[in-house]
């Protein structure tokens, strides 16, 4: 016969090794009694190497890592602890008290759940997250960008050579710098590159350098760990750079960027290589880097604003869009193309008087193409008449001085001024070669315009004397 104090031996036993559980039973000072079968397998170790032994010692060596009995006899309460074993498992271990009637601790318990799972879990979320915020970006993009879809416009000799410039240099992986004033297309060809590429189905990244508070820079370009730093999402973030792994990263306003960052940031091109503020993981990133600036880099080297060795990392094929006004034959193509966009978009059937178009020439656009389709879209929305004269532009009143009257043609003023139908024929002649002759670079296109043969244009040319724009 078995005596009780046996008898619940066994039992006890047998829940141990019956338990999916890790159950490791010490007594008062920490020297393990008893563990769960499940014990040698989450902690590598075989149960007799762990009964008999104390836990700090099992601490020392790194088995119960943290050790929550210890925790439990310096605190006298139940706890918890987050451990690592050696077999690499995350694990929640709680260790619960058991005092005598004199408030003695003589037994801990402690049972543990794997977390190794949820921890997966938790990095699987951590890369979906990731995925997600890239795609937010992207989307972003596409919505500020539905031009983009549209077509890029260009008929001057410079463009269509730039254009096929970008082309050619899309395919390869060489970084590229767009540089050019403020509005003239730096961001289009930017996509340009990026869509030619073959990391077009990859992220296209966009880093508006100028857009960034100072204090935000290196969490928003290199990311950050959760918890680096107050204020901080909790969960960490991936930064640009990270976001744009196997795609492009557009730095925008590149001359913005604070010294500081361009050191760190060189770094990543040269090791491609990032790691998240406040972590130690390193990650390969493979990106393509494309920069813009309508500012002078060389000018911001030679001042100390710009570092030098970054500036010839980036300058490997630098690209200079020129001003709208220094390629005078894209406005009349600019100025069709976003009339009939703007058309469409606000169900209006305007049409240029061709002084206006006259008067498109004759500006300097210092805000090149936005501020060209900035006034177009501003046009069609306010004027009253179909036909947009150039009273209704801005710039209407310096414009007198350049006599662009259309009244000047009026059968008033030809009347006042007393001429015979031969001369009024001649007047009007003159007058439309001469807008041919401002809108278009050869005789051929002024010919097409006029609806006439290049020698009719040639000879009309040479009657009126038209040799100046
Ligand atoms: N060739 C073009 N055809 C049609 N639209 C154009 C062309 N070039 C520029 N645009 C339009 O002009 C506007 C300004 O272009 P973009 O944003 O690329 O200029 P930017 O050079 O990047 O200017 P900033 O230096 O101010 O950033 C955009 O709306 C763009 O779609
Ligand atoms: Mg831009």
């Amino acid at each position: 016969m078995k005596s009780e104090l046996e008898l619940l031996k066994i039992e006890l036993d047998g829940i141990l090794n019956a338990s999916n559980d890790n159950i490791v039973v010490t007594d008062g000072k920490g020297e393990v009694l008893r563990v769960s079968s499940n014990c040698s397998i989450i902690y590598g170790r075989e149960r007799s190497d762990l009964v008999g032994t104390t836990v700090s010692q099992l601490e020392r060596d790194h088995i119960f890592y943290p050790s929550v009995t210890l925790k439990v006899l310096k605190e006298k309460k139940e706890v918890q602890v987050m451990q690592k074993t050696p077999t690499n498992k995350i694990i929640m271990a709680t260790g619960i008290p058991v005092f005598d009637e004199k408030g003695i601790i003589v037994r801990i318990i402690s049972f543990s759940h794997d977390l190794t799972e949820i921890q997966q879990l938790k990095e699987d979320y951590e890369q979906l997250r990731t995925k997600m915020l890239r795609y937010e970006y992207e989307i972003e993009e596409l919505r500020e960008k539905d031009m983009m879809t549209a077509r890029v416009v260009m008929n001057s000799k410079a463009m269509k050579e730039i254009n096929q410039l970008v082309q050619r240099v899309a395919v390869s992986d060489a970084t590229v710098v767009l540089l050019g004033e403020s509005g003239v297309g730096k961001n289009v060809f930017a996509r340009k590159l990026h869509d030619g590429s073959e990391r077009k189905e990859e992220p296209f990244i966009e880093v508006n350098c100028g857009a960034i508070p100072d204090t935000l820079f290196e969490s928003e370009i290199f990311g950050y760990e959760s918890g680096a730093f107050t204020g901080a999402d909790k969960r960490g973030k991936a930064g640009m750079v990270e976001l744009a792994d196997q795609g492009t990263l557009f730095l925008d306003e590149i001359a913005e960027l604070p010294l500081a960052i361009q050191v760190k940031l060189l770094k990543v091109l040269q090791e491609k290589k990032v790691s998240r503020i406040g972590s130690h993981e390193v990650k390969n990133v493979n990106f393509r880097l494309v920069a813009a600036t309508n500012q002078n880099l060389e000018e911001m080297v030679a001042q100390g604003k710009f570092r030098k060795d970054l500036f010839y990392r980036l300058n490997v094929i630098p690209i200079t869009i020129p001003p709208l006004r220094d390629r005078k034959d894209d406005i009349n193509q600019l100025a069709q193309y976003y009339l009939s966009f703007f058309n469409q978009k606000y169900e209006t059937n305007k049409v240029f008087n061709s002084t206006t178009i006259d008067a498109f020439h004759h500006y300097e656009w210092p805000g090149n193409v936005r501020e060209l389709e900035n006034m177009i879209e501003r046009l069609v929305v306010t004027t009253a008449t179909t036909m947009i004269y150039p009273s209704s532009l801005p710039f209407a009143k310096e414009m007198d001085a350049l006599e662009l009257h259309t009244e000047e043609w009026s059968l008033e003023n030809f009347e006042q001024q007393g001429l015979s139908l031969q001369e009024v024929l001649q007047e009007v002649e003159k007058g439309w070669l001469k807008r041919a002759y401002r809108q278009y670079k050869t005789t051929y296109e002024m010919a097409g315009y006029l609806g006439v043969s290049q020698s009719t244009v040639v000879r009309r040319l040479k009657k009126y004397n038209i040799n100046s724009k």
